[in-house]
């Protein structure tokens, strides 16, 4: 999913990486508006009572110098979360065959840095190795196989993960549940063994379930808050909701701030985990200054509810997004360009967090 390349602009991209007049001439060339603000955003974040502004990471980029370095910025990123390393098809391959070594390295980077760590994640549909899914495992196979991944994952990181997203995108989109080899063996049951399996392994760490288009009120976010219901009422350890937030510039459902207040008012904490704001490529000045607008509207509902409690975006830069791979003709979805230059958005994020 994960294509990493040498943008034809990447040496430009050093150059304007030059404080003062031949970056301005450098970057005028592109004639895109870029960012003003100089604040950086996990440091407006906290300003804000909020717990972190993060980002997610591959380790593919981390060989990257000039991704690294704003990377390690923890005053720009108080938290990380690794993108892929720690999916079923990294970490656990074959059966019982456990392989940490790109989680180890995110979770090396993040404690060097002194930034959170979330934690993605134990079990989803997707990036989930065919020994798994065609396995013809029968349920009580099947909930030891559960059982032992999301308790040899999070153990392994025991009292380093802020929090996990134990169980990734449970629903479709008409909010019944997702069809795949643990629902279809187990029933929503699942659900239950994954989180207590978690929370044995590191009952410190924050669980939460996470999903994308429930960013707004609609059946899908009214299906995860049942849900969440449903886990509290028969004492199934449940901490937040991840709010996804891959979102199309332009097209923000309405009353985001209400979705989260639904959440909260549930007893879970709520955190946006993987935002974006994607367009039709190429970027306009246009749709740039809408980005910029949109990224504002999700970080100050987040902003306005006391229990949203941090904001990951889902990478940093365009040079490394998964939405051009994934929505082919689509992409700019990040804040920093693909020279690593700020954009528009940067600064809706700074005024969303005021
Ligand atoms: C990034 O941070 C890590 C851990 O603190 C450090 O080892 C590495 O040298 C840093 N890289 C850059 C380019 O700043
Ligand atoms: C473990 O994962 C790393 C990173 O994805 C990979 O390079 C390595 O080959 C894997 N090790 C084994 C023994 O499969
Ligand atoms: C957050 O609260 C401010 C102040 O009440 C309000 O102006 C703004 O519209 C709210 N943000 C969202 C996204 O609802």
């Amino acid at each position: 999913m994960y294509k990493l390349s040498i943008s034809p602009v990447f040496l430009l991209a050093l150059i304007s990486a030059v404080p003062g007049s031949l970056a301005q001439t450098t970057t005028a060339a592109s004639a895109e508006p870029t960012a003003t603000s100089n604040a950086k955003l996990h440091t407006v974040a906290k300003a804000a009572g909020k717990l972190y502004f993060g980002s997610a990471t591959d380790n593919p980029e981390l060989t990257n110098v000039q991704y690294i370095s704003i990377l390690n910025d923890s005053a720009t990123f108080g938290q990380i979360t690794p993108a892929n390393s720690l999916k079923w098809d990294a970490t656990e391959p074959a059966r019982g065959d456990f392989n940490f070594s790109g989680g180890d390295q995110i979770v090396n980077l993040a404690r060097a840095n002194g930034q959170l760590l979330r934690g993605h994640n134990c079990v989803w549909h997707s990036q989930l190795p065919d020994w798994v899914s065609d396995g013809n495992f029968d349920a009580a196979t099947l909930t030891s196989i559960l059982q032992t991944h999301c308790s040899t994952v999070v153990g392994r990181y025991q009292g380093e993960m802020y929090s996990w997203d134990v169980v990734n995108e449970p629903f479709n989109d008409d909010g019944t549940m997702r069809s795949f080899v643990f629902t279809d063996t187990l029933g929503s049951s699942y659900i239950d063994i994954a989180l207590q399996a978690a929370k044995a392994a590191d009952p410190n760490t924050k669980l939460y379930i996470n999903d994308f288009n429930i960013e707004g009120p609609g059946v899908k976010s009214t299906a995860m808050q049942n849900l969440v219901k449903d886990l509290k009422s028969r004492g199934i350890p449940i901490d937040g909701v991840g709010i996804q937030a891959h979102l199309i510039v332009g097209e923000l459902p309405a009353d985001i701030q209400q979705n989260i207040e639904a959440f909260t008012a549930l007893g879970v904490e709520v955190a946006i985990t993987e935002l974006d704001i994607r367009m039709d490529l190429p970027a306009t000045p246009d749709k740039l200054a809408q980005q910029k607008t949109d990224y504002q509207t999700v970080v100050s509902a987040c902003n306005n509810v006391s229990e949203c409690i941090g904001v990951t975006i889902w990478d940093f830069s365009d040079l490394v997004s998964w939405i051009p791979g994934t929505f082919p003709g689509q992409g700019a979805a990040c804040p920093w360009d693909e020279n690593f230059v700020k954009k528009p958005a940067y600064d809706g994020i700074v005024i969303g967090f005021q």
